[in-house]
């Protein structure tokens, strides 16, 4: 019995150091990145992090016709506000919805529909993948959708991504302006 619980112990113990040995490197940083750089879709985010909030780009016409709706962590949030800065690891999602129209008891009412893709920011403060083509600017870049395996469709955030997020370079590439908690 007593031997019993000693080899238990041991093992338990043995579990451990191998759990942090191999946590020290990409594993520690984001469980959501591989060692390799590759980028998985948070599958929690709507019940395990905060809303930040929401936005909406009305017309067909434009690219990002929709309802888009911005997760981050609670960690990242409680750091973003200490100290004003995204720290590493920091993930941050972006849900694209359909627009929904139709007149209900309050009047003429759009809401988001059916998620059409996600995009996913995530912060590296160490330059980890330096050459890969999903990251840069101090952010891993990924796009989802929902009909895919999980397939990061990011080709080369340079041209994918970064164009449209220059403008808001003076929050680190986040919009912030649309986020209460933030701001
Ligand atoms: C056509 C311009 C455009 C492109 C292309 C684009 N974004 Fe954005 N992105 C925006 C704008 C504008 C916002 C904030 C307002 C909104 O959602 O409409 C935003 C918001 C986000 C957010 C929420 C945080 C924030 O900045 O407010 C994430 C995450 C994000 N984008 C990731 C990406 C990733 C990853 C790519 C590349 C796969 C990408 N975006 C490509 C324009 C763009």
């Amino acid at each position: 019995m007593r031997g019993k619980k000693i080899t238990v112990i041991g093992c338990g113990l043995l579990l451990m150091v191998v759990m942090t040995l191999s946590g020290a490197g990409a594993e520690n940083f984001s469980s959501y990145v591989d060692e390799d750089g590759s980028i998985s879709k948070p599958l929690d985010f709507r019940t395990d992090w905060v809303h930040l909030g929401s936005w909406i780009v009305p017309s067909e016409n434009d690219k990002q016709y929709g309802f888009h709706d911005v997760y981050a962590s609670q960690a990242t949030i409680e750091a973003y506000q200490r100290t004003g800065q995204f720290p590493d690891g920091a993930a941050v999602i972006r849900e694209i919805r359909s627009v929904e129209t139709s007149t209900l008891s309050g009047g003429q009412t759009s809401w988001a529909g059916d998620v059409e893709s996600w995009y996913l920011m995530i912060k590296d403060r160490e330059e980890r993948f330096e050459d890969h083509p999903s990251w840069g600017q101090g952010w891993g870049w990924a796009r989802f959708m929902p009909d895919d395996s999980g397939q990061n469709l990011v080709e080369d955030y340079r041209q994918d991504c970064l164009g449209c997020h220059v403008p808001a370079r003076k929050t680190d590439f986040v919009n912030i302006q649309g986020y209460p908690t933030l701001r």
